[in-house]
């Protein structure tokens, strides 16, 4: 089983970026997480980032035939990008959204995830925890999928 992980706009900042709401831990560090647990759990991962919309659309679309399941940390994008909805829903790839800070505690343009309608369901909240959440539910979604 394949999952591909997508990261959006200023996530390759984590670390330094708001660490008060963020935490210290940087992405690389969350994917070297994300990749031990993948090998307990016998699946593979493919971990990428970009803060430039077309490219996580592209990649989405790519992902049909080669993932089993997409786990998206959209970021801002999350809360504007029509784009990046239509493409999860065109590739219907199972797709999880998760964000580190629980979006819904947080300021009102948060609140309104654009992509949660055409997702199996959202995680958020749980800091770097989020991701692994996001990898435990993808072979959760794969097994009851088939
Ligand atoms: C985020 C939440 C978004 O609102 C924000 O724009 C981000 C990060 C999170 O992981 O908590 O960039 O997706």
């Amino acid at each position: 089983m394949k999952i591909l992980f997508l990261n959006g706009p200023n996530l390759n900042l984590l670390g330094t970026r708001e660490p008060e709401v963020y935490g210290r831990t940087t992405l690389a560090d969350i994917e070297a997480k994300v990749r031990e647990r993948a090998v307990q759990l016998k699946v593979e991962v493919d971990f990428r980032q970009s803060n430039q919309e077309g490219e996580l659309v592209s990649w989405i679309q790519e992902a049909r035939g080669k993932f089993q399941v997409i786990v998206v940390n959209a970021a801002a994008y999350t809360h504007t990008s029509v784009a990046l909805r239509d493409a999860i829903s065109a590739v219907g790839v199972p797709t999880i959204e998760i964000h580190l800070s629980n979006i819904h505690a947080r300021e009102e343009f948060r609140h309104k995830s654009l992509i949660a309608p055409v997702c199996k369901g959202q995680i958020c909240g749980f800091g770097e925890k989020s991701y692994i959440l996001g990898l435990e539910a993808s072979v959760f979604v794969n097994e009851t999928d088939k």
